[in-house]
């Protein structure tokens, strides 16, 4: 079984990264092999509208950045998808989001490709706007057809400086049953 944790930070080794690393680990421990993709390395276009890719089932976006392809590639290659954005003003990363717009497009144009997959997001911020980020996120989870595993709270945690979302000790708690919820799940629906 396989694991996709997309780091939404434009941040290296920043807060979001760190909550990716630490569920990968416990996949890991699972027996679920653990890939964290981190956008801090990623540019993707923002979709364009043109329709191109619910008129052909290649699998494709017209918009040939490289990012995108290799990483739609892994996504529809695994069961489990996790998404983790620092808040942006309330907000999930428009880097990420604009990944997301066309990653859902194309999936839904070819036959809900991450349907069943199991996931579900992680927001990170200073103070204000995690809730309203992981609803966001939420929303891309739901209308791609995807089972979500709740947690002991919604995945939030708080921290500004890297590395800081360490003290938080319940959102630490909340990220660890998440992951020990996606992998009860991923044994009953894949093993
Ligand atoms: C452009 C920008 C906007 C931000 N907006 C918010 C916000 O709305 N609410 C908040 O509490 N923190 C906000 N922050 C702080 C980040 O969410 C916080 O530092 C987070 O830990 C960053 O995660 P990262 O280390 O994964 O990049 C903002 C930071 C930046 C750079």
């Amino acid at each position: 079984m396989k694991a996709l944790l997309l780091s939404g930070s434009p941040r290296k080794d920043g807060n979001t990264e760190a909550l990716m690393d630490r569920i990968s680990g416990h996949f890991e421990k699972a027996g679920i092999k653990g890939e964290v993709i981190s956008f801090a390395d990623v540019t993707v276009m923002p979709c364009k509208a043109c329709g191109v890719c619910r008129k052909k089932t290649d699998k494709k976006c017209v918009i040939n950045d490289d990012d995108f392809h290799r990483i739609f590639e892994v996504m529809c290659d695994s069961e489990i998808i996790i998404c983790g954005s620092p808040v942006y003003f309330g907000s999930a990363t428009p880097n990420l989001m604009g990944f997301l717009d066309r990653a859902g497009y194309v999936a839904r144009s070819n036959g809900n490709l991450f349907a069943r997959k199991i996931g579900g997001p992680v927001a990170v911020a200073r103070r204000a706007g995690q809730n309203f980020t992981f609803a966001q996120l939420l929303y891309w989870y739901m209308i791609n057809d995807m089972v979500v595993p709740g947690s002991s709270y919604w995945n939030v945690a708080i921290g500004r400086e890297p590395g800081e979302v360490a003290n938080d000790q319940e959102g630490i708690a909340t990220i660890d049953r998440f992951a020990e919820n996606c992998i009860w799940l991923a044994h009953k629906l894949f093993a």
